[in-house]
């Protein structure tokens, strides 16, 4: 309902990793570079990191539509608690190589088969691997083989590995380091500046429907950044519950005093501290996908927790 009283036609800070509201900031724009030029140079590793909710599953599926233009075989995982068996299991079924057979030897020989096939008819392969920072360190470690799969001159399946900075601290442990060796690309996601967080306002709100009148005061939208500290994820849960609260007091411009009482309902503290990446994954529900109160503003939930949503 609140739409239509924005003139919009959606929701448009959903938080959902949605690529068609990629807003391209310097840094968006790096990363997805590196990444695609890692692919194209057939680099054998690329990573990605970024503190939670900077983007970087937004990143990997504008970078998987890419891949889909490009024809470029992929298999996505985003799934990092999946035993051994289970991972080789569902990258084959993702890349849709028949196998019939769980047993790893099997595997291995019908992937590289396959890859062998893909390379002879001139295809790539590329295994994305999200939320590889709860990956343990052995199937890091089985990860890296894969990049043994090759011919005598080029690799046959390029590996991009994303995820929060433990996986920064994990690729630097002794441990891994041949993992480490062997990552030649390293792209990062940012929280955004003052500009970025106001650009990025902007572009959500035209891409949700907009005809370009101002819905966030230049105050608003610098309260927001501040509450947010530039994080995406944070900025769109703010603008939403903000476009709710102005709805309720029917005000078609989002004031900076109504983000300051949306932010203030959230426990900001708690934010401060827990932003940082073991605070991820807490699988509250999100909050910005219920349905509209009925009446006043919405219920108070700790922004943090919502900020290391899990998504998908
Ligand atoms: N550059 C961007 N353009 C548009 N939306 C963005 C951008 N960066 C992040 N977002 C939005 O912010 C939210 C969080 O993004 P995303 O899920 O990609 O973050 P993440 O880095 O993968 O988080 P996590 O560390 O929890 O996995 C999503 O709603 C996403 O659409
Ligand atoms: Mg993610």
């Amino acid at each position: 309902m609140y739409k239509k009283f924005f003139g919009l036609r959606e929701n448009p800070f959903n938080v959902n990793p949605d690529p068609r509201y990629l807003y391209l900031t310097r840094h968006i724009q790096e990363a997805l570079a590196c990444l695609i030029y890692g692919i194209q140079a057939r680099k054998g590793f690329v990573l990605l990191t970024g503190e939670v909710g900077t983007g970087k599953t937004t990143v990997l599926n504008k970078l998987l539509g890419w891949c889909r233009q490009e024809r470029i075989a992929t298999a996505f995982m985003f799934n990092p608690r999946l035993s051994e068996a289970e991972f080789f299991d569902f990258m084959l079924a993702d890349f849709g190589i028949p196998c019939d057979s769980t047993l790893k030897s099997r595997t291995l020989l019908k992937l590289n088969q396959w890859l062998l096939e893909q390379h002879q008819r001139g295809s790539r392969a590329i295994l994305i691997v999200d939320e590889a920072q709860n990956l343990s360190f052995e199937m890091l470690e089985e990860i890296r083989l894969l990049t043994n799969l090759e011919t005598s001159t080029e690799k046959l399946l390029q590996i991009v590995l994303a995820g929060q900075p433990e996986l920064e601290d994990k690729v630097n442990d002794p441990r891994l380091r041949q993992l480490r060796q062997r990552i030649t690309l390293w792209a990062k996601t940012r929280p955004l500046t003052l500009l970025e967080t106001s650009g990025y306002i902007k572009e959500r709100l035209r891409i949700g429907g907009s005809t370009g009148q101002e819905i966030f005061s230049l105050a608003a939208v610098e309260a927001v950044h501040r509450h947010a500290r530039g994080i995406p994820r944070i900025i769109n849960l703010i603008c939403e519950h903000a476009l709710i609260s102005s709805f309720v007091e029917h005000s078609k411009t989002v004031s900076a005093k109504i983000v300051e009482e949306v932010a203030g309902d959230f426990d900001l503290q708690e934010v401060a501290f827990e932003l940082a990446p073991k605070a991820a994954n807490t699988g509250l529900p999100i909050l910005a996908d219920r349905e509209l109160p009925q009446t006043g503003r919405p219920p108070s939930v700790p922004l943090s927790r919502v900020a290391g949503e899990q998504k998908n």
